[in-house]
């Protein structure tokens, strides 16, 4: 039973993510999103209201759960029993990021080793701040997110 974590921000979820969670999720017996709750940032969404969109736009899905976590990413696969972290390569700028992480969550905890997706090519380009920069300037970000996530991001910027 290999259990899995899927670690982010995800402010909000993208089609991007879901892809590296539809593809996962048929490598791993369980996937469990985990939501990061980081009191020093102001997201756009709540870490509860982020649960609750990544959890309606996975429902197709059966091997995946989602909760939020503080603190270290290895305290957080230590409590969920998970020994694999599972992160989506797009472009070589996130590789010196993306390796510097997975090599300081191996020395913190050796038990735990990150695998890495290649983003698959038609969201190469996504990322959750670029669905904030179009949405913010009212442009149309149906290419970026699920239709029933546009509504709630539009609102936020109109707050
Ligand atoms: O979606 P993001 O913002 O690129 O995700 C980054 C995330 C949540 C994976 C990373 O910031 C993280 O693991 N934060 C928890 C704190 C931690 O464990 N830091 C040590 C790893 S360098």
């Amino acid at each position: 039973m290999i259990k899995a974590i899927y670690p982010g921000s995800f402010d909000p979820i993208t089609f991007g993510h879901i892809d590296i969670i539809e593809r996962s999720s048929k490598i791993f017996d369980e996937v469990i999103i985990g939501v990061l709750n980081n009191k020093e940032k102001t997201p756009l969404f709540s870490a509860v209201e982020r649960v609750e969109i990544i959890k309606e736009a996975i429902s197709h899905i059966n091997n995946v759960e989602v909760a939020a976590f503080e603190g270290l990413l290895v305290d957080f696969a230590k409590a969920q029993n998970a020994s694999i972290i599972v992160r989506g390569l797009r472009a070589i700028t996130d590789f010196e990021y993306e390796l510097q992480m997975s090599q300081t969550n191996h020395i913190i905890s050796k038990d735990i080793d990150t695998v890495f997706f290649t983003t698959s090519l038609e969201y190469a380009y996504l990322s959750s701040s670029t669905v904030k920069e179009v949405a913010m300037f009212g442009g149309d970000i149906s290419k970026f997110v699920p239709p029933f996530i546009i509504g709630k991001i539009y609102n936020k910027f109109k707050k």
